[in-house]
Order: C-alpha cells, then structure tokens, then sequence
C-alpha cells in the first residue's frame, strides 16, 4: 500500500506575508488530516521562514531544486545539506521549466538524484512529454529515456524511497489536464517498465501526476490506482484548493 504524497511547488511565487498566510492557512485546513503525506516546496529563500512556521506541523518541507556539487565556487548554487540544514527533505528535481529554461539534461538530472540520495534527501523526480512528443505518440518513450537516465546512473534500487512526478508539460499551467485515465496509463507503463528491473522497487515507488491538478479533478486521478497524489503548481497557492487536493487523496486511497 504506497501513501499518497501531494506537494506543493510554489515556483517563483512568495513573500514574507504570503509564507506566514499561507502556512498558516495550510496548518488549519489540515488539522486532522490523515493518509497522505503533505509536502510544500517554497523559494529557498523562505525556508528558513517556512521551517519555523512547519515546527508544529506535519507538513514536510521541501525545496524547488539542488546543486550537484557540495561546495565551493559555485555562485548561486545551492546543497543538499544546506537544504537539510533548514528542514527540507523533499527536493524536486528535473522539473520540465528547468530542463527547458536552465538546460537541464537527462544525465544532470541523474545527477542530482543521486545526490540527494547520498544526502539522505527524498528526489522528486519530474518527467514527461512535450506537446509535440504526445502529438507524436512518445509519450512512453520520453518517459522511459528520462527514468532510465537514473537507473542507468545509479541502478534501478535508487527509485526506492525516490518520488516519481509524471508531468505533461502541455498539461502545466494550461488548464489542459491529462484526462485520469490516460494519466493512469502513462502511470501503468512507467510502473511496468521499472518493474522490468525490479518488481518490488516498482510496485513501492510513488508516482505522483502534475499539470493543472485542481480541487475539482483531484479525485478523479487519484481514484486511479497507479497514481499516488499529485505535484500541484498553481493550485498550491491557495491553502484551500491545495487541502482539498491533499484531502481528496487521502480519502481516495482510504484502506
Ligand atoms: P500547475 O498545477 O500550475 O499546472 O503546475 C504543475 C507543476 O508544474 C507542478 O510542478
């Protein structure tokens, strides 16, 4: 039985007043709430800020992204263990904006899983297919080059106790979700092609589905048995919206 995780990416959002409302606001609407781990990744700028409002709380931190070197000249760059040192375990990586944007490769991204996990950090690792890509039927072909980029690098073990977000790029900020069930199928495949080098890896590992999740299609993907919570952009920045998704996971995936 895998537990949903439902994160957060707040992207480039925030502010000091946006931070303490929103946090605040997260704690309230999820007093209670149980069967789903609920994770947020503000700017790094505000985790220090966001670790002290989250003590109370099981609300697990995380962060947007990470640096593949531990330190040194690197301006601008920032490490694990810097990102542990604030409470951070939840680090996203290979978000389709940063392979667009800051030319992220398959291998740099393979990278940076690797790590994370040698720093003992939980990788959330976003794949997924361009417009073009689905318009050509590669979809399962995309995703399975960018898994294998991590397989390949550090051995199919490393997925276990990583995250896997499956995200259409055409589905980000579109509006324009993945229907549930082609969602699942995408989620089936990628399950079954990890599951090619070990079963038991596959059958444990979370895949989340992101692109324009919102309270009033949450439950649909999550009443898909091979999608296990979601990673949610836009709708994250609303403590409501956002705890409606967590809470619609947790009662789809109730025992
Ligand atoms: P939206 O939920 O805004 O579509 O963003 C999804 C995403 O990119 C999460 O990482």
């Amino acid at each position: 039985m895998r537990q949903p995780v439902v994160m957060g990416n707040w992207k480039l959002n925030g502010s000091k007043e946006m931070v303490k409302d929103l946090i605040e606001g997260l704690k309230n609407e999820l007093n209670g709430v149980e069967g789903v781990d609920v994770a947020i990744a503000p700017p790094v700028m505000y985790l220090a800020q966001a670790e002290a409002l989250l003590a109370d709380s099981n609300i697990i931190l995380g962060a947007q992204n990470v640096d593949v070197n531990a330190q040194g000249a690197f301006t601008g760059d920032i490490s694990p263990a810097m990102l542990k040192e604030f409470g951070a375990s939840h680090i996203i990586i290979g978000h389709s904006e940063r392979r667009e944007y800051h030319n992220e490769s398959d291998e740099f991204v393979a990278k940076k899983f690797g790590f994370l996990k040698e720093s003992g950090l939980t990788p959330v690792f976003c794949i997924g297919e361009s417009e073009a890509q689905n318009e050509a039927g590669e979809t399962e072909a995309v995703c399975a080059r960018q898994v294998d980029a991590v397989i390949n690098a550090l051995g199919v073990e490393a997925l276990e106790g990583a995250i896997i977000a499956y995200e259409p790029i055409w589905a980000i900020g579109t509006g324009k979700a993945a229907t549930a069930e082609d969602a699942q199928r995408i989620h089936a495949t990628i399950r079954a092609h990890i599951a090619e080098k070990n079963a038991d890896v596959a059958a444990k590992v979370v895949i989340q589905y992101g692109g324009s999740v919102k309270p009033e299609n949450a439950a649909s993907y999550f009443a898909q048995p091979d999608i296990d919570g979601a990673l949610v952009g836009g709708a994250s920045l609303d403590a409501a919206s956002f705890a409606a998704i967590a809470k619609a996971a947790a009662e789809a995936k109730k025992a």
